[in-house]
């Protein structure tokens, strides 16, 4: 992916020299779907940093003051996707978070999406808990699509039974990106799929 620069990021794809900044973040994965990529040293941050320079879906969020490597974005059509589709991602370092970089992460890469590929829908997964996910997805007027109840596990309880989790699909059309309408979508609060309150943080 090319660069793309914002009012204080940088966003590019991961390079050498990104490990330690990779590492701060994904020692200790704070969502439930990032758990697989649970680095436990350097050595294997520089692997993944590796693997991540190759994926042109992968891009480093970084903040344009001193460079720094602050959490990543995917953006990519999936190999089964209509060319048309594009699924997104992302995944702040907690000690940033709170700051708005998330949201003008996302929002350049949703436009850089749109705008320079051509992709007509973009959609995003979001367990029903992770409410800073929810609130980002809602701020950049995705819709919320509907809801699979118990549709993944990413870990196992003590007695070793899966987990299940609710996931939310959202999603925008080019055309109403374009057109600045948040459209279809009705006001949603964070409530999961039972009606009640959620509490998580983060899935
Ligand atoms: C989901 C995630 C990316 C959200 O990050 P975030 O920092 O909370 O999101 P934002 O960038 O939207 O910033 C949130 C707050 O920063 C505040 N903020 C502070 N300074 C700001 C500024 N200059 N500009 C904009 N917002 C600012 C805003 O008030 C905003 O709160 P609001 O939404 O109530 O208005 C982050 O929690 C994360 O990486 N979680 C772990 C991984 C994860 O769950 N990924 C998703 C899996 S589905």
């Amino acid at each position: 992916m090319q660069t793309i620069e914002t009012e204080r990021l940088i966003l590019r794809p991961f390079r050498e020299g990104d490990a330690a900044d990779l590492l701060a973040y994904l020692r200790a994965p704070t969502a439930s779907c990032f758990l697989s990529l649970k680095l436990a040293d350097l050595a294997e941050a520089e692997i993944a940093v590796r693997k991540r320079a190759l994926d042109e879906g992968c891009v480093a969020i970084c903040l344009k003051q001193n460079g720094e490597v602050i959490g990543d974005l995917f953006g990519s059509a999936g190999e089964n996707e209509e060319d048309d589709t594009a699924s997104v991602g992302w995944n702040l370092n907690p000690q940033f978070g709170g700051r708005g970089y998330a949201f003008e992460a996302a929002g350049a890469l949703l436009d850089h999406l749109f705008r320079v590929k051509g992709v007509r829908r973009i959609y995003a997964y979001v367990e029903d808990h992770n409410r800073p996910s929810r609130r980002l997805c809602e701020k950049l007027s995705m819709r919320r699509e509907g809801v699979f109840v118990e549709y993944v596990s990413f870990t196992n309880d003590d007695a070793g039974n899966p987990i299940y989790e609710n996931t939310m699909q959202y999603a925008i059309l080019r055309r109403e990106w374009m057109s600045g309408s948040t459209a279809i979508w009705e006001p949603l609060g964070m409530t999961d799929v039972a009606g009640v309150e959620a509490t998580g943080d983060g899935a």
